[in-house]
């Protein structure tokens, strides 16, 4: 293997400017010739590819976003998109591909490698939905977006002695929600993994009331309902002033955490690593401390779990 070529696709996540880097800088040390593809499978389809060199990835460490732009790209789930694909990998003699993005980018991946040509996934997406990961890039600086929201909204919730429901990001998923919901403090978590009673929510905020709390927070996972009818529905059940809060794409800026810093080293170096060996068509992910490999059709198969034991300690600890 002497070219190897990256990508990062889907929604971007902070961190993925440290994998492009660790994946840059592992290659050149290895004595191979890295190449970005940019604008994610877009850019793929359509030829937009460059060298990177050690320069090129000089000071991107702690910036959020990627240097590589990303995009959603509709042609590339086609048959026809992902033979353009492969003809300009080809052309460039890209002899293999790290693919950095969320469960639909490496749904891409996985089709690319049916094709025969070496991919290697790595899992970038705030919304930590990909399974056989503890973690993926971006998550933890998004949940400490939605922390330092929650402080403040806090603030002014106390203030004013209202309820507030925050509505945060994760598509089906509600690791957002139940991380920040843990460490925010909030009253309720609402996430689409388990189905909620508004009623027994309303009757939590009450009983919260009636011995003396006077403000709460109710985090709403995008996945299981719109902050803004669930603030309808607790303002008229509970007759508390009530006001929503929607977060949106904020929770996908900023300067990663150096969580997200580690893990996209880690995970970006071990993807050329593993290319190298002659590895292909693995997904490579975290858990504890340690780097992990699974191939990628169980990974396109299987469905993240979700906590349930941090959702309960979260539950009994905001009686
Ligand atoms: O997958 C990341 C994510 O931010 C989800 O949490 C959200 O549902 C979606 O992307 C938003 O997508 P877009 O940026 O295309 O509106």
């Amino acid at each position: 293997m002497i070219r190897i070529g990256v990508v990062t696709s889907g929604g971007d996540a902070p961190g993925m400017n440290a994998a492009i880097r660790a994946v840059v800088r592992r290659g050149i040390y290895l004595g191979i010739e890295i190449f970005g593809i940019q604008r994610g499978f877009l850019g793929l389809v359509n030829g937009e590819i460059i060298k990177m060199n050690l320069g090129s990835v000089a000071d991107i460490i702690h910036r959020g976003g990627t240097i590589l732009h990303t995009a959603r790209c509709d042609e590339f789930k086609t048959e026809e998109g992902q033979i353009k694909a492969l003809r300009n990998l080809e052309e460039y003699n890209i002899d293999g591909l790290v693919v950095v993005g969320g469960d639909g980018s490496i749904r891409g991946a996985y089709e690319l490698g049916n094709k025969g040509f070496p991919v290697i996934a790595v899992p970038g997406t705030i919304d930590n939905d990909v399974p056989c990961t503890d973690y993926s890039i971006g998550f933890d600086t998004a949940v400490n977006t939605v922390i330092e929201v929650i402080n403040k909204v806090r603030d002014t919730a106390t203030s004013h002695e209202r309820t507030f429901i925050v509505e945060v990001m994760g598509k089906n998923s509600g690791w957002i929600a139940l991380e920040a919901g843990l460490a925010g403090g909030a009253e309720s978590i609402l996430v689409p993994e388990i189905q909620y009673d508004i009623e027994q929510v309303c009757n939590k905020l009450i009983r919260g009331h009636k011995r003396g709390k006077l403000h709460s927070i109710i985090i709403v996972a995008e996945g299981s309902g719109k902050g803004f009818e669930i603030g309808e529905a607790v303002k008229a059940k509970t007759g508390f002033e009530t006001r929503v809060t929607v977060l949106g794409h904020i929770q996908r800026g900023g300067v990663p955490t150096a969580k997200d810093r580690i893990i996209a080293s880690l995970l970006g170096a071990e993807a050329v690593n593993l290319l190298v060996q002659g590895k292909e068509n693995i997904m490579v992910g975290i858990k504890g401390r340690e780097v992990n490999f699974t191939d990628l059709d169980r990974i396109i198969n299987e469905k993240k779990e979700f906590d349930f034991k941090i959702y309960q300690l979260a539950d009994s600890l905001s009686i």
